[in-house]
């Protein structure tokens, strides 16, 4: 939620900073800025534009400094308009400051503020940190304390890059992830919301920790906040290449990214499952376990209900991470929470399982990010190896977390060779899905479904929560009002919503089929529109999309289909795949 980014070495800054903010775009791309310091002056531009206009809009030509910040916007305090978007300069204009997070006391700060004579030019809450900086250096604080008092009056969650005109930069996070970047020469550094918006320029990391607060000048120094001293942290190297973090020949993320399914799911089935089985021996141990996630992730959790349930007979409870406030009473020393998430910064699913933690709960985490807060934070880290997932969208990082649960669950049973075994199979049926035949039919459909305002999906067993996450796919994309029932439970209200020719998507495989088809007759019967998803037509369908029967793997198959149709849908409709309005592919408030 919100790309921040900050440049300070020898190259120009302005190229670097547009660059890391259109790779960190992903986080939130309702407005951009830069602010740039050149012969001892901020010069600041933003705008109500994605990065790509932004730079073609905005000329920093006659800037060329060489340390500067930058940020991309997910509105949250004041609405999308170029006043709102950041960088915020201190009233002087000598501080320039980009944030991501929230202030929770900014409105009594704000006031304070303006008590002693500052005007506002937004409705944000991040104006109020330049221009309490600008207040604490008034009262006589050099540039570094005066952050640093800020921050002890400002309350929230925040990652923050300040610059001072003196040429100081200073960078602070507490609960939203911000990375350090060492560059090749000496003293060239990068401080980002995450790794992706340097990532073409250095593939050395340091994961700051909660308060660390960074100080760069002459030299390169972290002081923790909490600790009241300076810190070493290491220098991670990455094994993500920047190349990964692009689209190469795709037109989107989306799609390329639905194509690297078939890759990464053999690129897990290759890998060491050590800690697949030390977690597994975890989960058998403990006495509760519940599994919380945020999104498409949380879909992937209700599959893990049932994979365990199915292979290993043993029960978790699911439960949404925003809602997991509500029931950690339940939790003592004996229980596990296993947290899921692309990310590893989502606030709900880390704010879930501090309170876990609170109650002396075991977490465990599937984590597509190294380094991320949530992985930092577990006790055991399931790493995905996804590779960047750039889309606001989750494909392959939801179909590998897929495949995990099914991993566990087989070694939950002591039976992992099987569940490998059976996972060697996909990446040959997924790149089957994509091909272009395949992704012509799927598209044939999405011609059929472009003008609906509704569209139902239904299955039974796993293809409940594949319908559910196909219906989130499907909206998120294409604005498309969509809704997943449990196929049994239409008759107990939903048929009411069945008019002539309103299409429904029916999830079928061998296990669900008998009971499936008979709700499909029902609906048909009352003039539904019926698509097929499963590996055997019927003539009750009236488009029919064959995809192979997998057994346990038949979430990851019948979704490839789905992530299509939706991005088919999406340019049918005139969407944008990568960036669908109001979303954000980090949430990183709660
Ligand atoms: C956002 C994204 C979703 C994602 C969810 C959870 O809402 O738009 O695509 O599924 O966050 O993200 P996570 O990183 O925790 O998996």
């Amino acid at each position: 939620m919100c790309g921040i980014i900050g440049y300070s070495g020898e190259k120009e800054a302005v190229p670097i900073l547009l660059n890391g903010l259109k790779n960190l775009e992903y986080r939130g791309y309702d407005s951009c800025g830069v602010s740039v310091l050149y012969e001892n002056k901020l010069h600041t531009k933003k705008d109500l534009l994605k990065v790509r206009e932004f730079g073609k809009t905005h000329s920093f030509d006659s800037v060329p400094g060489k340390k500067g910040i930058g940020h991309t916007r997910w509105a949250t305090h004041g609405g999308a308009k170029k006043e709102n978007a950041h960088p915020h300069l201190s009233g002087d204009g000598k501080i320039s400051v980009v944030h991501n997070g929230i202030i929770e006391n900014f409105l009594e700060q704000k006031r304070f503020l303006e008590g002693k004579g500052f005007v506002f030019q937004s409705e944000t809450d991040s104006e109020v940190i330049p221009k309490m900086i600008e207040y604490q250096m008034q009262k006589g604080l050099d540039f570094t304390r005066a952050v640093k008092q800020s921050f002890g009056l400002l309350e929230g969650q925040y990652a923050v890059v300040a610059l001072h005109e003196d040429g100081k930069m200073v960078a602070l996070r507490k609960e939203a992830p911000l990375v350090v970047g060492v560059g090749e020469a000496d003293g060239e550094y990068f401080v980002s919301s995450d790794v992706t918006g340097f990532l073409d320029h250095s593939k050395n990391a340091i994961f700051l920790e909660e308060n660390d607060m960074v100080v760069i000048d002459d030299g390169f120094s972290i002081f923790n906040l909490d600790k009241n001293r300076f810190v070493d942290r290491p220098v991670t190297g990455l094994d993500w290449s920047a190349e990964e973090a692009k689209k190469g020949n795709f037109e989107h993320f989306y799609l390329k990214e639905v194509f690297e399914q078939a890759r990464v799911l053999e690129d897990l089935s290759k890998k060491d499952m050590g800690t697949i089985l030390e977690v597994a021996v975890e989960i058998a141990k403990a006495k509760k376990v519940y599994v919380v996630a945020c999104g498409t992730a949380s879909y992937g959790c209700m599959h893990g209900v049932y994979l365990f349930s199915k292979i290993a007979g043993v029960h978790v409870d699911f439960c949404v991470a925003s809602e997991f406030h509500h029931f950690f009473k339940f939790l003592d020393s004996e229980s596990m929470i296993f947290a899921v998430s692309q990310s590893g910064e989502t606030a709900d699913t880390l704010s879930a399982i501090r309170i876990a933690k609170s109650k002396g709960a075991k977490v465990v985490s599937v984590t597509n990010v190294v380094g991320s807060s949530l992985a930092r934070e577990s006790d055991k880290v399931i790493l995905q190896g996804a590779g960047p997932e750039m889309a606001v969208n989750s494909t392959k990082a939801y179909t590998s977390q897929l495949a995990i649960f099914v991993l566990l669950a087989y070694a939950v049973d002591g039976r992992i060779d099987e569940g490998i075994e059976k996972l060697r199979d996909v990446p040959r049926q997924i790149s089957y899905l994509t091909s272009e035949n395949a992704r012509g039919f799927v598209n044939g459909l999405a011609e059929k479904l472009k003008d609906q305002e509704h569209l139902f999906l239904i299955g039974r067993g796993l293809q409940y929560p594949t319908a559910l996450e196909a219906a989130h796919k499907i909206k998120e994309v294409s604005y498309i009002h969509t809704e997943a029932f449990a196929a049994g439970e239409l008759k107990h209200g939903a048929n009411a919503l069945i008019t002539d020719g309103m299409p429904y998507i029916v999830f079928v495989s061998e296990e669900t089929e008998k009971a499936t088809m008979n709700n499909a007759m029902e609906v048909k019967s009352r003039g539904a529109f019926l698509i097929g998803v499963g590996p055997k037509n019927n003539d009750v369908f009236d488009f029919f999309i064959k995809v192979p029967e997998a057994g346990v793997f038949n979430p990851v198959v019948q979704i490839i289909p789905m992530q299509i149709v939706a991005y088919q849908l999406a340019l049918l409709r005139g969407c944008d795949p990568d960036f669908p309005r109001n979303l954000a592919k980090s949430v990183t408030v709660r």
